[in-house]
């Protein structure tokens, strides 16, 4: 839609407070969303930029379990850090606060009282299982009990992961707590639910027919939620950790984490602006009043939360703006594998800037260079070095270097006088003078990465014009013509400090203090008498310097000594499951098929459709690894397969008559289980 607005409002997505930040967090949400904050302010823009911490929720007491502290010490500690880490990356948040907060709290149970005041929450009691030891309500994952299909003794309230079965608490025998071991028992519990079901109507003629100019991911996942159906969603837990539901008799209940966490945008904005209302205005302003934008960084495991489930608490409250885009990343992966906090297999802030100083500005090139954007994307050590060597120190900084080194040398420092233009000099003027334009239209567009391509073009244009003119070698000759080649190369060099100033903050700040600019706008893109002669320059120094091969191979051989950790952890340990008997294995028919067709299945992302020929007839075999395959790389393969689960409907209608094994590597990605060589589809394995 094309509305005005006056101001923008921009929010990123709360990181859970139970680890540091890394290099995923970085290029998915925060690097765009700080561009994105800087290239509004350097147009003179009114902008805020929100961000926070999430502190609540299940993630945070597992940790704290694990640590043996309180999940109020996790949250601090590592609200502390991640905090740091952001500030060390120059993302340039108006205010970084916290959900723990107390005007959180309090906003966060306003909100709720007031939903449920105006009757917006439907509210059910279910029966669920309760520990009466700990007097403590068990989510599915915690509850532990024997399978009823197998029998297995540890199954999961939502799993057996000895026959794979799908379950639901309900159906484990002898239920159990898996932390403490204590039996279960069934208790009334109630809780307030969203009805999303009531919402979708106005939620698809929102988002599918006003905002069909969304990121093709978020408008495709939104569509698929729409299509699928909402149902009501409940926003209340039973949980010890969170912020109490303010509703008489709901004792031990907190809001759900996805409740409160978007709150915190709103409560974190009128922290700020109750704290310097001269500066910021009222919180109102920025949240409802229609002139101002919203805007939501997010990654993509946030795209229902922010389109669909924020959305329609804010209607529901009805007194709110909407967000006018959500441009949410894919995920980013590093050295060709899932980043994994679990697994410590992931790039640290924090530890990056101690191994690598003051080099910010080279992982926010390569990570915008690479942004996960429109796929999910790689981070390779090779690429990072490759990039900061070619494109950073030897195209940006080579120019800015050659340009400031020779203003030194011909005229101590000082902007030459410009004398009469070539015709190279107008064409390279020419090929800057829409570089504004460019810039801002990939930007209003969230297209950073495009639009960090675009500026390093600039840097390559002025590259090219300083390589070809070759100034030190005219001196000798004309120096006359020396002074106008390097006014122009000024000129482009001090353009180049506003174009990067959004993608790299600090290197910008250098070169604009080189270059003595006090002026510093948006609107001066494009001019080419931003240095007047005889301004007096400051002494120079590299923009960038190298990134040396022991530098990447170390960095290279950490991460492969974390894959070895885990590989050895994994090696060492204990069985994962309890012993079986031998009829136990001889209840499972293992059969060999040949895949006849395969295909993918409409709107079910993860899933592959096989059509399999089981040596006595063909059937159906739907599996979950369509995003480690194409299909055609199955047609014609044998897998192993087993032929007597009881047939699997899937929500689409779909019915899977068997399971295709496949192998999880450590870092989750799966592979099909064939045979060495061709047997007889049908072949029992035994
Ligand atoms: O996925 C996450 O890391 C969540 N903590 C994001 C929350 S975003 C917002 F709702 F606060
Ligand atoms: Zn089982």
């Amino acid at each position: 839609m094309n509305k005005t607005f006056k101001r923008t409002l921009i929010t990123s997505a709360l990181p859970y407070a139970n680890g540091p930040v890394h290099i995923g967090h970085l290029a998915g949400v925060y690097v765009p969303a700080d561009i994105y904050a800087r290239y509004l302010r350097l147009k003179g823009e009114e902008v805020l930029f929100v961000g926070g911490s999430d502190e609540h929720g299940v993630p945070v007491t597992i940790r704290a379990k694990k640590e043996g502290c309180t999940p109020q010490d996790v949250v601090d500690r590592y609200h502390g850090i991640i905090k740091q880490s952001f500030a060390d990356f120059g993302i340039s948040f108006d205010v970084y606060s916290r959900t723990t907060s107390k005007t959180h709290h309090q906003f966060a149970a306003d909100f709720f009282r007031k939903l449920y005041d105006e009757g917006k929450f439907v509210e059910q009691v279910s029966e669920q299982y309760y520990d009466e030891e700990e007097h403590q309500f068990l989510t599915d994952r915690n509850i532990r009990g024997e399978c009823p299909r197998c029998h297995a003794q540890d199954a999961y309230g939502d799993q057996c992961e000895k026959c794979g079965a799908t379950l639901s608490p309900e159906e484990l025998i002898n239920p159990y707590n898996a932390d403490t071991g204590h039996p279960l028992v069934k208790k009334q519990t109630k809780h307030w639910y969203l009805p999303l079901d009531q919402y979708q109507p106005w939620l698809e003629q929102w988002i599918l027919n006003e905002h069909k100019e969304w990121r093709p991911n978020v408008y495709g996942q939104c569509k698929s939620w729409l299509d699928g159906g909402l149902k009501p969603r409940a926003v209340t837990r039973d949980l010890a950790w969170g912020i109490p539901v303010p509703v008489e008799g709901a004792e031990g209940k907190v809001l759900y984490v996805w409740f409160d966490a978007p709150i915190g945008y709103i409560s974190n904005t009128k922290e700020l602006c109750d704290a310097q209302p001269e500066r910021w205005g009222t919180w109102q302003k920025w949240w409802q009043d229609p002139e101002s934008r919203l805007i939501h960084f997010i990654g993509k495991d946030n795209i229902v939360f922010h389109c669909i489930v924020f959305p329609s608490m804010l209607k529901a409250h009805g007194q709110y703006n909407l967000p006018d885009n959500v441009p949410s990343n894919e995920f980013l992966n590093l050295e060709g594998n899932k980043i994994s906090t679990s697994k410590n297999y992931a790039v640290w802030l924090n530890e990056y800037l101690e191994e690598l100083p003051n080099r910010q500005d080279e992982l926010r090139y390569v990570l915008t260079a690479n942004a996960p954007e429109t796929k999910d994307n790689d981070f390779t050590w090779d690429d990072f070095q490759a990039r900061c060597n070619n494109e950073l120190v030897a195209v940006y900084g080579n120019f800015v270097n050659r340009a400031l080194q020779l203003t030194q040398k011909y005229y101590e420092g000082r902007v030459p006088e410009c004398g009469t233009l070539s015709e190279t000099d107008r064409q390279t003027l020419d090929e800057f003078s829409d570089v504004k334009a460019r810039l801002e239209s990939l930007l209003d567009q969230f297209k950073f990465r495009d639009a960090q391509k675009e500026a390093m073009n600039l840097a390559r244009i002025g590259n090219k014009y300083i390589a070809d003119e070759e100034p030190w070698k005219v001196i000798k000759t004309d120096p006359e013509r020396v002074k106008t080649i390097i006014y122009i190369s000024l000129q482009l060099t001090a353009n180049l400090a506003i174009a990067f100033e959004p993608f790299l903050p600090f290197s910008s700040a250098r070169l604009r203090q080189m270059l003595s600019m006090d002026e510093f706008a948006w609107g001066q893109l494009g001019r080419t008498d931003l240095l007047p002669a005889g301004k007096q320059l400051a002494k120079p120094s590299l923009l960038f310097s190298k990134i040396e091969d022991d530098t990447i191979a170390f960095q290279k051989q950490k991460l492969a000594d974390t894959i070895k950790a885990n590989e050895a952890a994994n090696a060492k340990a204990e069985p994962q499951k309890p012993y079986v008997t031998f009829d136990d294995f001889q209840r499972l028919d293992l059969r060999v098929g040949t895949i006849l067709e395969c295909e993918r299945v409409p709107k079910m992302k993860k899933l592959l459709k096989f059509l399999i020929d089981d040596g006595l007839e063909r059937r159906t075999i739907v599996s979950g690894i369509a995003q480690y395959y194409e299909p055609e790389q199955l047609k014609g393969r044998q897998v192993v397969f087993i032929a007597n689960l009881p047939p699997r409907e899937f929500k689409n209608g779909l019915v899977s008559q068997g399971m295709i094994l496949s192998a999880e590597n450590y870092d989750g990605s799966l592979a099909v289980t064939t045979v060495e060589h061709e047997v007889k589809a049908g072949s029992m394995v035994c």
